[in-house]
């Protein structure tokens, strides 16, 4: 095996997809870019490909490569084991429509094994493939292939859904998969050890080639125009095996940040391993967030509340291991370093990365403070008790700004309580209240005045009247209204002709004159999914979803509000200008006029 560092490895890797005939391009934003993007942060390196993998053109042709930036939160509480970080790079080469399972895993294997490259002993290499289910059958074909590289049969395991099926989310292209593990022992631990059986450790995954040809959309399975492969190869994970390190912050793109941070305290190296790691990957994870291309700094909503949690963590375990703020906040100074080639808007927002920390951490000392003196208030309640109760504990989450492992910790100090039931509800609670408030936002209403609500019912008769008058790859990439007009976009890959325009506004007109009710019920999504209804699904934690009908002429996912029935939309429809938004989008702003 090739002892490489990270500048190593991107390397050759670039340059043998290269000689594949692939265009190595930048990675993408951290942030999901596109319109009407799902989620909070790009979690991985086919994640920003998404609109590409479901049949838009790439500019750079059909075969890709590249290094993404990743993060997931999901394993926050694990981050500080071996092999779990917020943060990471993945290595990926794509197949748009292109070359498919052989090329796909023939690539994956000469690059591992062959002695230019990886040169991992072929001894070393297992493999699962998807065993099948009821839509999609055993994947044959990539048993075959491996076979011909001489990978024998007892070591190519057949797994279900949850192992070789892959999806980023809940909608959009999916497929099986087929993953490569390195055997780093050579000896069974005695159980049934076997990749994706066992954990005892022996089998690490290497790479995940994913054989995108389905799509996914409320639950139906339908294929994809075109077949993609998609790889993913994990950057540190690969770096341990191939210099038998035993954690990630062994690898050349931890290892200075971690030493740098031990250097700052005085505390037991060994004996707190684990929050000095939670300090490294937590401060690499932050550097990127504020310093991407759409910078996100500390809030209290979605992305921001991620950054600001991590970033409180850390000051917390800086406090534990008496490390100074300032210093770990400088040692962003040596991840921008060890990036800034591959990632120029890190040095290009040097100093405002470290200014944004300075200033959470004036913001979160005040808040601590503040909550403090809260707390010393509600003391003799708490005394009385003996623990500190949900209102409590939420406001000083809600208020403060004290993630509540902070409370916690206070809590702890003073060998108190906590009421983590009630504080459970009353967070789920607000977390309800502000989905609410950013639906609305995804919806494209700003405020509720009549007009508005006038648009917003136009909207939904638009999208219906474009999917029967264009077809049914019409899909809203993204609206806004206010109460002069309303504007949509969607998925459309060519001009509308004057005909259609005019079609679609008499649709609608004939709508409005007709006087439909507009009700709403609330449903399950597969109810919903069913009875025909369109729309996103975003709300993923909801059980119910409401869905508005306009008599029988649409029927669509949504929040809400709209008129009550459309002899309150007053003038006549207008489309007064349909043009491009974005490649395969077009945008469309409509009027109603007062005569
Ligand atoms: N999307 C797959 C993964 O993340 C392969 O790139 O593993």
């Amino acid at each position: 095996m090739k002892k490489l560092d990270h500048k190593q490895l991107k390397k050759l890797f670039f340059e043998f997809f290269k000689s594949k005939k692939h265009a190595i391009i930048k990675d993408f934003s951290i942030v999901p870019e596109e319109e009407g993007g799902e989620g909070l942060f790009i979690l991985a390196g086919m994640h920003p490909l998404i609109p590409y993998l479901m049949g838009k053109k790439h500019k750079d042709g059909n075969r890709i490569a590249n290094c993404q930036r990743c993060i997931r939160t999901v394993d926050i509480e694990e981050v500080g084991d071996k092999t779990h970080n917020i943060f990471f790079e993945m290595l990926g080469n794509w197949s748009l429509g292109d070359y498919f399972k052989k090329e796909s895993i023939e690539w994956s294997y000469e690059f591992l094994t062959s002695k230019k490259y990886l040169d991992i002993p072929h001894e070393k290499l297992w493999v699962t493939v998807f065993k099948g289910n009821k839509i999609v059958g055993k994947d044959e074909e990539s048993v075959q292939i491996w076979k011909s590289l001489g990978i024998s049969e007892n070591k190519i395991i057949p797994l279900g859904e949850k192992d070789n099926w892959w999806a980023v989310g809940e909608n959009g292209p999916c497929g099986p998969d087929t993953e490569v593990f390195i055997d780093l022992t050579g000896k069974p631990c005695g159980k049934k050890c076997l990749p994706g059986h066992c954990e005892c450790g022996r089998f690490v995954e290497i790479w995940n080639n994913v054989f995108m040809v389905y799509d996914k959309q409320g639950g139906k399975i339908t294929e994809l125009s075109k077949k993609n492969v998609d790889t993913g190869l994990g950057l540190e994970r690969t770096l341990a095996i191939l210099n038998g390190y035993d954690s990630l912050y062994e690898t050349s793109v931890l290892k200075p940040i971690l030493e740098e941070i031990m250097s700052k305290s005085q505390q037991d190296l060994e004996k707190e391993k684990k929050d000095f790691r939670i300090l490294t990957d937590h401060l690499r994870a932050s550097v990127f967030i504020l310093g991407d291309v759409n910078p996100t700094i500390p809030s209290n909503h979605g992305r921001g509340y991620v950054l600001r949690r991590i970033i409180r963590r850390s000051f917390r375990f800086c406090k534990k291991l008496e490390i100074n703020v300032e210093d770990w906040i400088n040692t962003s100074n040596i991840v921008i370093d060890i990036y800034k080639e591959y990632y120029p808007e890190l040095e290009k927002n040097r100093n405002f990365i470290i200014k944004e920390m300075e200033k959470e951490n004036e913001r979160f000392s005040k808040a601590l403070a503040k909550g403090l003196f809260y707390l010393k208030r509600m003391m003799p309640e708490i005394k009385k008790k003996g623990k500190i109760n949900g209102e409590t504990a939420f406001r000083l989450y809600d208020t403060f700004g004290f993630p509540i492992e902070i409370t916690r910790e206070i809590a702890e100090e003073n060998k108190w309580g906590i009421d983590i039931k009630k504080y459970d509800i009353l967070l789920e609670k607000h977390k309800e209240k502000s989905r609410a408030v950013s639906e609305k936002a995804k919806s494209g209403l700003v405020e509720e005045s009549k007009e508005t609500l006038q648009y917003h019912t136009l909207t939904h008769l638009l999208q219906a009247a474009l999917i029967k008058i264009l077809g049914k790859q019409v899909k809203q990439k993204g609206s806004n209204i206010n109460k002069e007009r309303l504007r949509f976009d969607f998925s459309h890959d060519r001009s509308m002709t004057k005909e259609e325009i005019k079609k679609v506004e008499e649709w609608i007109q004939d709508k409005i004159d007709k006087k439909l009710d507009v009700t709403k019920e609330k449903m399950t999504y597969e109810v919903a999914m069913k009875l025909g209804a369109i729309g996103l699904f975003n709300d993923i934690y909801a059980k119910k979803v409401t869905v508005y009908s306009v008599g029988n002429a649409s029927k669509e996912i949504c929040r809400g509000p709209h008129v009550s029935n459309t002899k309150e939309i007053k003038g006549k429809f207008k489309i007064k200008k349909e043009e491009s938004s974005s490649a395969g989008v077009r945008r469309i702003k409509a009027i109603l006029i007062q005569d």
